[in-house]
């Protein structure tokens, strides 16, 4: 399994469960007219851009090799002049980093590799004077092994806490033979998803890593634990969360075999493990997070009018491929359930494919009712934008289409770190480099996640300033070129693009909020969209998606009937200009934008 698949596996699951039958769509939130006013306060996250920094890898201080809080709060200058409003920290609680973070040992405070809960508090203080709010990441689907819950769990079968997680018998179990895992279930992570504890004689599931075990979602103790977390977060100032593997809180109880995955000739699809992909459809029972996340939610929403104003904004880890599932996650008129729930649709597209930029796209204006898409290209499991798009030509023209894409559309962008400046997805060379257990297991098909999660690239000197140690991950080789150093005084370079087009967003009218109108839409070559709103011109988007020159003509459209007249806002550095509506000149991976007068 390449982290690709990863993908590619999460979506069979949720569209499995999609057509296992999930509640019809329902959306809840403000109207479209309500929109037209800009976000208020509260609503600071309804065109906001939010930036995911893998605290690992993104500023080490004390010089141990691995990122710090405190490295954070230091590049908090760059990421305001960068114009972001929030961040999004990957897990930093104390954790064996078994899965880097996504295992965690206590819910409530900060793994000492990270800092202190003090120097958590100082990044949200010093990030507040700067506008920007900190969204934790919440894993409630499993804990660490480690934790003392689980401790307590495996420590006996009468123990209070053996029922928080999901403890099984083996099949054709005896007093003598463990018996057989209980069914076929898998990790995402390879092999059997069943471990067997020899000292209380059963298995426990884990749909991640050994490590990882599942918790148990139908013990209500389990909910009042996590309320009293996110409680503990909330009160110190905590803007929000990304809910991590939400979709696999809970399992079918009858503890049924689950389908092989076929190709397109029948034979079973085979995952980089060397085992048969399975549907997902009885360890992603969706249909029954709904309640879960109302409580969540509903539990969010009381810390709304404290020192901090603005709504916490809740965020869900989703990979599905449907609308109408995504649609779903926001939850039934009345029932808040997410703000925002990942709008993978377009970022799961791995090349640069118009007609389904063109669908997808679409799909995120007109399929979620008046709810906010939450629109983004990569992360920390995912290769990032040069591998899945580039052309090893135009590579940097063509990570403008993808960020005009993401900041030029409506709804909530979420980039990245390293994006900004083109960082390359740089997987380690040897086996003996890889430290991202999947890479270490799935060796040589599947090299595991740390292409993507390389140092933050600050400058050209050795560790490109990331650390004065030893990097946990090395630095790759082009930081020499590709870093924000180099960047910041290049007017034409990836950044200044970056910076140019969050600024747009932010202080345009039509792109803080207008509606989202495919325009042109015939056109193979050219991706082109409106954004209009009331009392504001019209703002036009063309952006190439091939590797020649191209002109299109949007007088034909919906837009400027009257008019040829064009004001460019932000164009292709070098490119010609394009004064006029029915001739807009597009370099090769060329990006116009332009408001009509
Ligand atoms: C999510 C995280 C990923 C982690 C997994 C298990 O998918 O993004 O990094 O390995 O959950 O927690």
């Amino acid at each position: 399994m390449d982290s690709k698949d990863l993908i590619l596996r999460k979506i069979v699951t949720c569209a499995t469960v999609c057509l296992l039958g999930i509640a019809a769509i329902t959306t809840h939130g403000q109207t479209a007219a309500a929109r037209t006013n800009g976000p208020s306060e509260r609503d600071w996250w309804k065109n906001a851009v939010i930036y995911e920094v893998y605290p690992r890898s993104f500023q080490d201080t004390n010089g141990d090799g691995v990122g710090d809080l405190n490295g954070i709060t230091k590049r908090l200058d760059y990421l305001q002049e960068l114009g972001v409003d929030a961040l999004w920290l990957t897990p930093c609680y104390p954790s064996p980093q078994v899965d880097f973070g996504y295992d965690i040992s206590d819910y409530e405070n900060i793994d000492p590799q990270y800092g202190t809960i003090a120097d958590f508090d100082r990044l949200v203080a010093e990030a507040k004077k700067r506008h920007i709010r900190v969204i934790m990441d919440m894993v409630m689907n499993h804990s660490s092994d480690q934790h003392e819950w689980f401790l307590q769990s495996r420590s006996s079968r009468d123990n209070p806490y053996r029922d928080w997680y999901v403890w099984h018998d083996g099949k054709g179990e005896t007093s003598t033979d463990r018996g057989a895992p209980p069914n076929n279930w898998q990790s995402e992570f390879g092999h059997s998803a069943w471990q067997w504890d020899e000292k209380t004689r059963q298995y426990y599931y884990h749909k991640f890593y050994i490590q990882q075990p599942d918790l148990n979602w139908d013990n209500p103790k389990v909910h009042r634990a996590f309320k009293d977390i996110i409680d503990f977060w909330l009160k110190r100032g905590v803007a929000g969360f990304r809910f991590d593997a939400i979709t696999t809180l809970f399992e079918d109880p009858s503890l049924a075999d689950e389908g092989v995955v076929k190709d397109k000739n029948g034979n079973p699809l085979i995952d980089a493990f060397g085992e048969q992909v399975l549907d997902g459809s009885k360890t992603a029972l969706v249909a029954k997070i709904h309640p879960v996340m109302q409580e969540m939610r509903a539990e969010a929403d009381t810390f709304n009018m404290d020192a901090f104003p603005g709504e916490r904004v809740l965020i869900a880890e989703i990979y599905t491929s449907s609308i109408a599932e995504l649609a779903t996650m926001y939850g039934p008129p009345g029932k808040p359930e997410f703000q925002l729930p990942m709008d993978t649709q377009v970022g799961i597209i791995d090349k640069l494919d118009i007609a389904a930029f063109r669908a997808k796209l679409t799909d995120a204006e007109t399929g979620l009712g008046s709810n906010v898409p939450l629109l983004l290209f990569d992360n920390h499991d995912n290769p990032r934008l040069d591998v899945r798009y580039g052309d090893g030509v135009h590579d940097t023209d063509i990570q403008r289409v993808i960020a005009t894409v993401l900041f030029a559309s409506r709804g909530v962008a979420l980039l990245y770190y390293g994006d900004e400046i083109g960082m390359k997805t740089t997987p380690p060379k040897r086996r003996e480099d890889v430290k991202d257990p999947v890479g270490i297991a799935g060796w040589p098909k599947e090299k595991g996640r740390d292409g993507e999660r390389t140092p933050m690239q600050w400058d050209w000197s050795a560790n490109a300033g990331f650390t004065a140690g030893m990097p946990w991950l090395l630095v790759p080789p082009s930081a020499a070129t590709i870093n924000v150093k180099a960047e910041e005084s290049d007017p034409n370079s990836l950044l200044a693009w970056y910076k140019a087009l969050i600024r747009l967003k932010k202080t345009n009218r039509a792109l803080e909020d207008g509606a989202n109108i495919m325009l042109d839409t015939g056109n193979t070559k050219v991706l082109s969209w409106m954004r209009a709103v009331a009392g504001a011109p019209q703002v036009v988007v063309s952006v190439n998606f091939t590797a020649q020159p191209q002109t299109v003509n949007l007088m034909n459209g919906e837009v400027g009937k009257e008019t040829r007249k064009l004001k460019t806002l932000l164009k292709t550095p070098g490119a010609a200009d394009s004064p006029s509506l029915d001739q807009i000149q597009l370099e090769p991976f060329g990006v116009y934008v332009g408001e009509v007068h």
